[in-house]
């Protein structure tokens, strides 16, 4: 699925260089739940659950009701959410109501959930925030530059099937849609936690709940019980929140506005050392 900012290129390495206390508390059985409270299009999520055990319980929660109601659709209703792909036809008109209708109160959860899937696919940088792919008036006919140059509903159905067959897997799967303090509070010694919260610079133009509190986060981090390890943009200002932890950079490829491609760099956070001993 397409998200702004999705981590699915690069959970692997982050994983891989900085998930060490992650990891092996995991691989000791120290842990029984996995949490990700900024769970978006689960670029991250879907590629850490494929090599969770079974026998966890996974907590998947974003803020943005549109994305949660997905999460549960993916979760108990992947038959509707199939049926809803199928049948729907991508075009400014259908992209202008369904962003209109998520607007209003009147949706029920799991059309909720299928308008979401349906306007970040047709949205540029997975943003609902940044309109259709090639703009309200489609000017350039080129195929790639139109609002349904990523609109394949074959794929889209099968994933929705691997995605509904990984959650159901773990021993529970709980989706919320609450803001992130009362989930990292409550996380003890046996949850691993990966958090990917807006990007300090960018965030308020991709996310509806962009404007994000970061010095509340790191203060919440900063007393948190679990293992944790939380990704971000190269900013001074998290640079600075974050002196007392343990903070990696990590060159990365991204894309530009205009579909581009460059490279930039992340932070990699983690606990220090000696506040698990
Ligand atoms: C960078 S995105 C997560 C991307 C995700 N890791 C992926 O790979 O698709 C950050 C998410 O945080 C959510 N968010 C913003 N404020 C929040 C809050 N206070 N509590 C929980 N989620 C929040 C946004 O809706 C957005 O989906």
């Amino acid at each position: 699925m397409r998200y702004a900012g999705g981590k699915k290129k690069l959970i692997a390495t982050i994983l891989g260089r900085f998930g060490d206390d992650i990891i092996s508390a995991i691989l000791r059985g120290e842990v029984r739940t996995y949490t990700e409270p900024f769970v978006g299009g689960g670029g991250s999520a879907i590629r850490i659950l494929r090599v969770l055990p079974s026998n966890l319980k996974i907590e998947l929660n974003d803020f943005d009701r549109n994305v949660a109601d997905l999460w549960t659709c993916i979760l108990r209703e992947p038959d509707y959410l199939v049926k809803r792909i199928r049948e729907h036809h991508l075009s400014v008109d259908s992209y202008k109501s369904a962003i209109d209708a998520l607007e209003g109160e009147a949706l029920d959860s799991r059309e909720r959930g299928f308008l979401t899937l349906f306007t970040q696919q047709g949205s540029r940088n997975g943003s609902i925030l940044k309109g259709p792919i090639g703009g309200w008036c489609q000017r350039n006919k080129n195929p790639r530059s139109q609002i349904t140059s990523e609109w394949r509903p074959e794929c889209l159905v099968s994933s929705v099937w691997q995605m509904h067959a990984l959650l159901r897997k773990f021993r529970s799967c709980d989706i919320s849609s609450t803001d992130f303090a009362p989930l990292v509070r409550c996380a003890g010694p046996d949850t691993a936690c990966y958090l990917d919260p807006p990007y300090f610079k960018a965030g308020p133009d991709l996310y509806r709940h962009g404007k994000f509190e970061h010095e509340r986060l790191a203060g919440v981090l900063k007393k948190a019980k679990c293992h944790w390890l939380l990704s971000y943009d190269d900013h001074p200002a998290i640079r600075r929140l974050y002196s007392w932890a343990m903070i990696h950079d990590l060159e990365a490829g991204y894309e530009r506005p205009d579909g581009s491609k460059a490279l930039g760099r992340e932070l990699v956070i983690v606990p220090r050392e000696e506040r698990r001993t």
